[in-house]
């Protein structure tokens, strides 16, 4: 009974510490924003409480506030700062995100549930910030989420540049088959 109990926890375990959240992040280096991938270091963990089994959750640390904000479609909002850390959740529409001072890399970001990224080029470590531009035929409402005390959630970059589509598409079928 204690073995089958232990076997199916470190199965659990298992399962959960396969995967891990990538977003796309908007940094900075040496003065200047850029686009990296980053990997959340928490892994996915899969809840026990009723009403969560069988789903997967990623935690994202401490927030202090949301804001919901609609942006008329074609608009260019120019060059920014992240105003604060936070995370960004681009719910629909789409955003084209590039860089001052580096036009190697560029993002689109669309809504739905690939549209999470991290903002964290605030002006003390960004001099100019990154260009967004609200693309499309829609309006793109977003969530805009300051982490508790400007803190950047722990993580290590898988590399520079925008996560691509294998690495945030793990995210299909996880919570089903990580519970089942
Ligand atoms: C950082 O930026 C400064 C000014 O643009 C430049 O002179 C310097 O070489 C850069 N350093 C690195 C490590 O990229
Ligand atoms: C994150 O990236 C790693 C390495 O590329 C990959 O194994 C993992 O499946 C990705 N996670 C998601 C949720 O797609």
């Amino acid at each position: 009974m204690l073995f089958m109990f232990l076997f199916a926890l470190s199965w659990l375990l298992a399962r959960a510490a396969s995967m891990n959240l990538n977003v796309t992040a908007i940094s900075a280096r040496n003065g200047s924003s850029t686009l990296e991938c980053w990997q959340m270091n928490t892994p996915f963990d899969n809840p026990t409480q009723p009403g969560l089994l069988g789903t997967a959750q990623s935690s994202l640390g401490a927030t202090s506030s949301l804001s919901y904000s609609i942006a008329p479609p074609n608009q260019d909002r120019g060059l920014h700062n992240a105003p604060q850390k936070q995370w960004v959740a681009v719910l629909s529409g789409a955003v084209y995100i590039t860089l001052p001072d580096d036009d190697t890399t560029d993002a689109y970001i669309f809504g739905g549930p690939f549209g999470l990224i991290f903002a964290a080029d605030t002006e003390d470590i960004s001099t100019k910030g990154h260009r967004t531009q609200h693309i499309g035929q829609t309006e793109s409402v977003v969530f805009e989420i300051p982490t508790a005390d400007g803190k950047v959630p722990e993580h290590h970059v898988l590399h520079l540049g925008p996560c691509d589509a294998g690495e945030i598409a793990g995210i299909r079928g996880y919570g089903l088959s990580a519970g089942s």
